[in-house]
């Protein structure tokens, strides 16, 4: 599947160098953000062209930040989690950047301490990790971005949390030109049954669809036991789009 995207290969070993380091296995997780780096660079090269910012909603230890600032394509990430999950995603970034690296480059930024900092520096180099409690999403007011990415991450949210987001990204289409890539399922029911559809996310008439389809790989998984491959318990679409601001 990643044999068309130029970028694989680089992106491939730049996965098993984080995860050796990381004391952890380079697995399907991860694999399927390698893909999808791979993908988007095919896709949005002016987005991943190393100068820009990026917001990753929902990573899962740090995997896609991690690639996006080993193989050089942004200049800034803001990582977006709930807050025990940033834990770890933070945790994992720092298994592979080193103490001394993470202290200097990383930092929390939270409504409560003000970060000044951050807002002054918005275009410094020297933070080049935001990392955001979700329920502080408001201060992505304050970030500019030129690509979001969500994979297998709204389709766990409420719809309402799915709509601060858009609202959040639609904003920075204010600004400047914003790439959104979202990956999930067609249709999840969530544990207190409410039903979360992709095609229901707050999209607009105007979002120009550059890639709208489903993920070839994130239909199946695999597992060492007999019949190898097995599907996910559901379709999952994925969409490349240049958002609309409000
Ligand atoms: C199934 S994991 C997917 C992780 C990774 N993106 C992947 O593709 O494997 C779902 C992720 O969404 C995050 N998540 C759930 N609700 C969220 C919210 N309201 N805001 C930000 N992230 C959220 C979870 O903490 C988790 O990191």
């Amino acid at each position: 599947m990643a044999e068309k995207f130029d970028s694989f290969w680089q992106i491939d070993q730049s996965a098993n160098i984080i995860t050796r380091k990381q004391n952890r296995a380079y697995d399907l997780d991860v694999l399927r953000q390698s893909i999808t780096l791979s993908f988007l660079k095919n896709h949005c090269p002016n987005q991943l062209n190393g100068q820009s910012t990026v917001w990753v909603i929902g990573d899962g230890f740090a995997s896609m930040t991690s690639l996006l600032l080993a193989n050089k394509f942004v200049k800034r990430v803001v990582l977006v989690n709930l807050t025990k999950t940033l834990l770890v995603d933070l945790y994992y970034l720092r298994l592979w950047l080193g103490e001394k690296k993470f202290d200097k480059i990383v930092r929390l930024y939270s409504s409560e301490e003000g970060n000044d900092e951050i807002l002054i520096d918005n275009n410094s180099e020297e933070f080049e990790v935001i990392a955001i409690q979700a329920s502080n999403y408001k201060l992505l007011e304050n970030l500019k971005a030129d690509l979001v990415i969500n994979i297998a991450s709204m389709q766990e949210m409420n719809p309402e949390f799915t709509s601060n987001y858009f609202g959040e990204i639609r904003k920075a289409a204010d600004k400047n030109e914003v790439y959104f890539y979202c990956c999930n399922r067609e249709e999840k029911i969530l544990p207190d049954g409410t039903v979360s559809r992709f095609l229901d996310y707050p999209w607009l008439p105007f979002d120009k669809l550059i890639v709208d389809e489903l993920c070839p790989w994130h239909q199946k998984y695999y597992e060492f036991s007999i019949p190898l491959y097995k599907n996910y318990d559901g379709p999952t679409q994925h969409r490349l789009a240049k958002m609309t601001n409000n």
